[in-house]
């Protein structure tokens, strides 16, 4: 046969497939031929009206390259994960009872202090990466720890198993709030330590198909000097590069910015040249109208991680009200003040927390006892945000199944049997609902299989 179209693909997945277009709307193809380059990017996205579907096809199943997808499988975006701390792993799921002062002093810091020793981080970062992926999530932004030798650990083991990684050199210089035995000896020595990072990170990138992006990371205010914030500020600006931290997270850390800057903590950030287009900050549950202003103008974005913020914010974010304004917001796991790496289960309480705040029309409550009208996320809203929000937050081509983007890609199969026909809308629904790491048959980055 001439088939006349002769583009040979890496791989093509032929199957059903839902994408984000915005925070309102999914869109849903069957049967599409997702054609994935040698580069790792959708080259293109072929539906079975278009007239070179059939050619396609066939000349994808001759040269081996044709996934055909299961009766039960979708393909869906990668998710993005905007906030995970990545030597807190052994911790998840643990003493989740104490407030965050008491749990970052007696079980935090202690564990992170341990990542000085490159085997017991490799050991550890190895099955959190590996973890992630088998979850779904294609793209991590990660706190490592304040010593580069586990951060070094972290990088390679995003490079080995293929993950798209950011990872941050924590810097905590602030003796007053932080332990002798767990701390950057000076803002200087932090400040050079994040350098080194950075040039380092440089180095093991080298011919990787999938770069680790550095990023500066001061891990909150209260565990940072001023002079530190001063030059993290000016090295994310001089390497261009992303930063992240904590910002309104609890009444606590609210209340210990107002204390010693007389400010709030978005405010402060911003006075540090942190406040950019590149700047992701976890949680945020007690951000104003004023605060979520200021990050709309600068383009700052938040990791929402609603799984943490129940025990440590003891709060709901105000996501319907984030999203109305055109913030950008992404999903965080924030391991281990979130007990589980799952995406699907954070995009699930997400939902749930959502509706605890909402004010319902049957309401017989006053909005001073319960919340607000219109606070409640759809499953759609919180997709949205596991995906594209997330890739916006962090300037990325990924997050959708779009030509052009990077093809990171989960394919999952329905936990349950339909017991007759359902409409895409439904199943849509039932995959985030009901999703977890067994119904999730294959991961893929940049056009690679990693599961
Ligand atoms: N604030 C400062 N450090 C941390 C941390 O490790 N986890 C959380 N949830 N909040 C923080
Ligand atoms: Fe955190």
């Amino acid at each position: 046969i001439d088939s006349g179209v002769n583009i040979i693909y890496k791989t093509v997945l032929k199957g059903g497939y839902y994408t984000a277009i915005d925070k309102n709307q999914i869109d849903y193809q069957a049967d599409s031929l997702i054609c994935i380059d040698e580069n790792g990017q959708i080259a293109n996205i072929v539906c079975p009206m278009d007239e070179d579907y059939e050619t396609i096809q066939l000349e994808a199943s001759q040269q081996d390259n044709l996934v055909v997808l299961a009766e039960d499988q979708v393909i869906l975006p990668g998710f993005v994960d905007l906030h995970v701390h990545a030597p807190q792993w052994p911790n998840a799921g643990l003493a989740l009872d104490r407030p965050l002062y008491e749990w970052l002093d007696q079980y935090t810091f202690p564990l992170e202090a341990k990542f000085k020793d490159a085997n017991y981080a490799h050991l550890v970062y190895d099955n959190l990466v590996e973890t992630l992926l088998a979850n779904g999530t294609t793209t991590a932004l990660y706190f490592g720890s304040v010593d580069n030798t586990g951060n070094v650990e972290l990088a390679k083991a995003c490079l080995t198993h293929h993950q798209r990684g950011f990872v941050g050199k924590v810097v905590m210089d602030n003796p007053e709030q932080t332990p002798d035995y767990y701390r950057d000896e000076s803002a200087q020595t932090a400040l050079d330590e994040t350098e080194a990072f950075i040039h380092e990170v440089e180095q093991l990138n080298k011919d990787q198909a999938i770069p680790v992006t550095p990023v500066i990371t001061p891990r909150f205010l209260p565990s940072c000097t001023d002079e530190v914030l001063v030059g993290l500020g000016k090295l994310a600006a001089q390497y261009n590069l992303p930063i992240q931290s904590h910002c309104s997270e609890s009444d606590w850390e609210n209340g210990y910015a107002l204390e010693t800057h007389g400010k709030r903590d978005a405010a402060v950030l911003d006075e540090f040249g942190l406040l950019t287009d590149k700047t992701v900050l976890a949680h945020g549950t007690l951000l104003n109208d004023e605060d979520l202003d200021r990050f709309k103008n600068r383009g700052v974005g938040i990791a929402h991680c609603p799984i943490s913020n129940v025990y440590f914010g003891n709060a709901v974010m105000a996501t319907h009200k984030i999203l109305e304004k055109d913030v950008k917001v992404g999903m965080g796991t924030d391991i281990s003040g979130g007990f589980d790496p799952s995406i699907y289960q954070n995009i699930r309480q997400a939902i749930m927390s959502s509706r605890m705040l909402e004010d319902g029309v049957d309401s017989q409550l006053s909005p001073e006892v319960r919340g607000q009208k219109s606070s409640a996320i759809t499953a759609k809203n919180a997709f949205y945000m596991a995906t594209v929000g997330g890739a916006k937050s962090l300037n990325l081509p990924t997050g959708q199944i779009k030509e052009g983007y990077a093809a990171d890609l989960q394919v999952v199969h329905t936990k349950y049997p339909t017991f007759g026909h359902q409409k895409p809308e439904e199943t849509f629904e039932k995959v985030m609902y009901q999703t977890t790491a067994s119904e999730i048959d294959h991961v893929m980055t940049q056009g690679v299989f990693v599961k």
